[in-house]
């Protein structure tokens, strides 16, 4: 790695705010580890690595086996310390030269005495009482465990939770570049999906396109013609003229800053009307979700907002009978769309999810047990530079028809011929998804980082078919 290549995405003194920030609300040190590289089959084939994102928020070098300790009281720089492994005698002929630690001291703004060995770490911390963020890489547990550090408790977590949910000025560029080589790829995968014969091609399209950018799939790409299945993965399925598509990608830029967008078109660019119709209805409850991310506002009460409208749609549609109000309360939707209305991002695509629903769920709130709701990632008040998904969808999944403890509440107002029609046709699912930052009052309303992505359905074909290049 050389000097260019450390991948900092704040000046030296952002990163000093931050650790100030934290040591201001803990009360013994704090040790948070870089992590290393998995390996995928043995020790010298491994996974590229990715450091710890609590690591790289506060100023880690993107080294493995290092850790940065933060004391109680530190302004940020003294009360610091960075603990590296040195660079092995042979490293710089099958890795190339390390950064110099004057480099990383300067970048991360340290002085460069506060620089250890990461062997040093257990004198360090021995006998203390000292707290640890580690990844869930294994050698990294297995070194917290022998050091005996404690995990993190509620207060520490959420010292760490409340910087990281709002975004400074560094985090949000590098997002907005993260979006930009996402809109790009998905760009890409559109143009390739007429001449396509198959998902994976679609998906070469997208990944050429991020390298293209430097960046990395910031999660494994969604890319199916099987769009019901959530989380699914490309498989390599013929594109059958007449199917939809669903391509559910974003970048991890170098900092691993990410973007997480989602488009769903028909493999050549025609609508059915059933389509049309489904897809403006998951359109419109998109839009209106995202004019509602003001500064205050409940998330929940935005999932609800997009859940009304999708049942308006899914009446419309004569796939539900009765009054969308009463459906919408009774949680109907829940069979079409079952997946919640978005979640934080960041440095994550599901960002702050190792904190589980601590960084999700405002104090005094949990996750409601309702099908349809449950899987709701986040249910807090937004505030500005906040980054969230809105991404509603309606899906058709054999799975959940075939579940009567689902199905039957529901039976007075399904239209079970109608939805057995569509699971026979294998319809799949549509979702779009955005990333929005929240914005302060003295804007007009959020930014949608991906908003140069169409997603208006004729637009879309009209990229699919060519006449828009
Ligand atoms: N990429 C998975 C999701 O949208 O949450
Ligand atoms: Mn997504
Ligand atoms: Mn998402």
């Amino acid at each position: 790695m050389s000097d260019l290549e450390l991948h900092l995405t704040s000046p030296a003194a952002a990163y000093q705010q931050r650790r100030a920030a934290l040591a201001k609300n803990i009360t013994r040190p704090m040790v948070i580890f870089s992590g290393h590289a998995l390996a995928r089959s043995y020790a010298s084939n491994p996974h590229m690595f990715r450091a710890e994102s609590c690591y790289l928020y506060f100023g880690g070098p993107p080294l493995e086996h290092a850790a940065l300790m933060i004391e109680p009281g530190s302004d940020g720089q003294s009360g610091c310390t960075w603990f590296r492994t040195p660079p092995g005698p042979d490293d710089p002929l099958w890795l190339g030269p390390t950064p110099s630690d004057t480099t990383c001291a300067t970048a991360i703004g340290i002085d460069a005495s506060q620089i250890k060995d990461y062997d040093t770490l257990e004198s360090a911390t021995a006998g203390g009482n000292v707290s640890c963020i580690t990844p869930p890489h294994p050698e990294t547990l297995a070194h917290a465990c022998k050091l005996k550090l404690n995990k993190p408790t509620e207060e520490e977590s959420l010292a760490i939770i409340n910087l990281r949910l709002i975004k400074d000025e560094h985090e949000l560029s590098a997002m907005r570049y993260a979006a930009k080589a996402g809109v790009a790829a998905h760009f890409a995968a559109m143009r390739a999906a007429r001449s396509s014969n198959s998902e994976t091609d679609v998906q070469a399209a997208l990944v050429a396109e991020l390298a293209r950018y430097n960046c990395r799939e910031s999660f494994s790409s969604i890319c199916t013609i099987r769009g019901e299945v959530l989380h699914g993965e490309c498989a390599g399925r013929n594109l059958a003229k007449g199917s939809l598509v669903l391509v559910d990608a974003g970048a991890e830029e170098p900092g691993c800053y990410t973007s997480d967008m989602t488009r769903t078109y028909p493999v050549d660019g025609i609508w059915t009307s059933v389509q049309r119709h489904l897809y403006e209805t998951v359109l419109r409850a998109e839009q209106s979700a995202i004019k509602a991310c003001l500064p205050g506002k409940r998330y929940l009460e935005i999932h609800r907002l997009a859940s009304q409208i999708i049942c308006e749609g899914l009446v419309e549609a004569e796939l539900l009978k009765g009054e969308p109000a009463d459906l919408a309360d009774r949680g109907a939707y829940g069979l079409f769309f079952p997946h919640g209305v978005g979640h934080l991002l960041g440095m994550g695509v599901h960002d702050l999810e190792d904190f589980g629903d601590l960084a999700g769920y405002a104090k005094g709130r949990s996750r409601p047990e309702r099908f349809g709701d449950c899987f709701l990632r986040l249910d807090r008040d937004l505030a500005p530079g906040m980054v969230v998904t809105i991404e509603p969808g309606i899906y058709l999944v054999p799975s959940i028809w075939e579940r009567d403890a689902l199905v039957k509440p529901f039976a007075d107002v399904v239209n079970r011929s109608a939805v057995d029609a569509l699971l026979r046709d294998e319809f799949g699912g549509i979702r779009i998804e955005e990333d929005v930052a929240v914005c302060g009052e003295s804007f007009s309303g959020p930014e949608v980082l991906t908003a140069g992505l169409p997603n208006d359905p004729d637009v879309v074909s009209a990229i699919i078919d060519g006449t828009i290049v």
